[in-house]
């Protein structure tokens, strides 16, 4: 195990995850890797949450995304967190965080490390997964990038998980690159999609370096939710849109660089690129699924980039077994330039995110349940909807057996605004967006995208607010949010409730 630790100087530091748990000191920001299950810590941050059950420990936890292995349970269970930033998808965190037990920061992923650098966030204590240390200190990143290289840099103290299930010939699969301060900052110089302008490892102050811990525990296989119904026409509906952007001479069959969300949905869709014409296509995203892996793999993906790779167990199996034959395949990069504005915007990324609701102008609910509460966190979605050169957001029409309608007067909660909306895509078909005002896109929104059991009405609002109210962007303000308070009194938004399962309110 020692000759992954190739800075001799650095031997002496191994230890157990639970006497490294001893540096953790209550009220301390700690910095931590793993993005959406990928390369996050397994033993150091569970070895945090035993000593929290017995003591007063709480920290603010900030990460690149999303955790595995139960690691933000465990904490929120042994009341080890004060806040959490920037993003979770866990249930027991979602319960803390909504019932005010924990305070969460939702923040657009790329912009965490900036947060960093600009000092709002002074991090005690790094805790990093890395596969090596090497001869001159610095180390190289397992699955995930995410903000090791900012939490590296700006980190009073590090401690070190030596992962050795990751083989170490991952190294030179990672492209480290960082900005420089504002005043002297000079372009991120990323063409293409493969263009490597950074190093291969993550330099780092050895004498920060306070613990090494080994482990051999893989990333949290993800979740691969197969193709239903739903996702299937929705996919289907998009690769339609694309063949006539091809066929008007807007698109070429490369199409432009994909970046693809998270979820079943956005899985789905990519999948569904793998019988098209398409080809030759790259992708310019945070998160490598499956289904990247899978037209890598058929030869219609000629290239991915990304912070992080989160995949299900046979496809983790494959891309570690294979390792060498993925490296000029794929690449990972620090989150602050995977989802980079200046970049996303140069190469011309079509982004295709998911949305919990839409309204009839096209604004955006992607975090926000009724309004009020949290889901998950914005993600990368806000990075990539903005600078996007087309901006796709995909849902179900309706959510909770048909008593929620994707589609409403008003969104309760805004991410992402109409101006950054291109088009909206449900199984019902597709709304395009570009270049339509809001009373044309409210009529292309409902009669395309709405399910039909809700269109009546939606069709009867928008008309009763442009007669009755007027306006650019007509609404009746004491009746827009009418949908979520029938929701949240009977169960359902529908007027007449025909339906035989009323949503549990606290469900949603
Ligand atoms: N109101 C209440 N609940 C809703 C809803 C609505 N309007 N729309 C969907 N839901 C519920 C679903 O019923 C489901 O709950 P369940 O698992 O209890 O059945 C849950 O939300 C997830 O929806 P689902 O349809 O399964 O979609 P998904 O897995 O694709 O996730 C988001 C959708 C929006 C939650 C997810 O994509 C997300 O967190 N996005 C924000 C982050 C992001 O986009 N990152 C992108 C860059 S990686």
């Amino acid at each position: 195990m020692l000759e992954r630790i190739k800075l001799t100087a650095l031997q002496s530091k191994v230890m157990t995850a639970q006497e490294s748990a001893h540096f953790f000191k209550d009220g301390m920001v700690v910095g931590s890797s793993g993005f959406t299950r990928g390369g996050d810590s397994k033993v150091v941050l569970k070895a945090l949450a035993e000593r929290a059950q017995t003591e007063e420990l709480k920290v603010t936890l900030l990460t690149g995304a999303s955790l595995g292995h139960g690691t933000d349970e465990a904490l929120v269970e042994s009341n080890a967190l004060h806040k959490r930033l920037p993003f979770q998808v866990d249930t027991t965190m979602r319960k803390a965080i909504n019932a005010g037990k924990v305070l969460f920061i939702d923040q657009h992923l790329g912009e965490t490390a900036e947060h960093i650098f600009d000092g709002q966030f002074s991090i005690d204590l790094g805790v990093l997964e890395i596969t090596e240390i090497l001869e001159d200190g610095s180390i190289v990143p397992t699955t995930s990038v995410g903000n090791n290289a900012a939490i590296a840099k700006n980190a009073k103290q590090l401690i070190l998980e030596i992962n050795t299930a990751i083989p170490t010939a991952i190294k030179g699969l990672h492209d480290i690159y960082q900005v420089e301060d504002y005043g002297q900052r000079t372009p991120i110089g990323i063409e293409k999609c493969d263009s490597r302008i950074g190093t291969e490892t993550i330099a780092i102050d050895p004498s920060k370096v306070v613990g090494i811990v080994f482990h051999n525990i893989q990333d949290m296989a993800g979740d691969i939710v197969p193709a239903d119904e739903a996702t299937t026409a929705i996919a289907e509906n998009i690769v339609k849109f694309f063949e006539n952007e091809v066929k008007e001479g807007r698109l070429t069959n490369q199409l432009m660089p994909l970046q693809c969300g998270i979820g079943k949905v956005a899985n789905a869709v990519l999948g569904g690129m793998e019988n098209s014409d398409f080809e030759n296509l790259v992708m310019y995203s945070e998160v490598l699924q499956d289904s990247t892996f899978d037209l890598i793999d058929s030869g219609k993906m000629t290239f991915a980039s990304a912070s992080s790779m989160t995949v299900s167990q046979a496809c983790y199996d494959r891309v570690m077994a294979n390792i060498e034959h993925y490296k000029d395949k794929i690449i990972l990069r620090p989150q602050a330039i995977s989802n980079a504005a200046e970049v996303i915007r140069r190469l011309g990324i079509i982004g295709i995110n998911t949305s919990l609701e839409c309204d009839i102008y096209g604004n955006v609910n992607s975090t926000h349940v009724s309004g009020t509460h949290m889901m998950n966190g914005i993600g990368g979605s806000g990075d990539f909807a903005r600078n996007a050169h087309i901006s796709i957001f995909v849902t179900s029409s309706t959510a909770k057996n048909g008593n929620i309608s994707s589609i409403v007067p008003m969104v309760s909660h805004t991410d992402h605004t109409e101006h950054d909306v291109d088009i909206i895509v449900t199984e019902q078909g597709l709304a395009d967006l570009r270049g339509l005002a809001p009373r044309e896109r409210a009529r292309v929104i409902i009669e395309n995208c709405a399910h039909p059991s809700y269109q009546a009405e939606l069709l009867s609002y928008f008309e009763r607010a442009c007669a009755e109210r007027g306006g650019q962007t007509p609404h009746i303000l004491e009746e827009a949010f009418s949908w979520h308070t029938r929701l949240r009194e009977t169960g359902a938004m529908k007027i007449t409730n025909t339906l035989q399962q009323p949503t549990e309110v606290e469900h949603v």
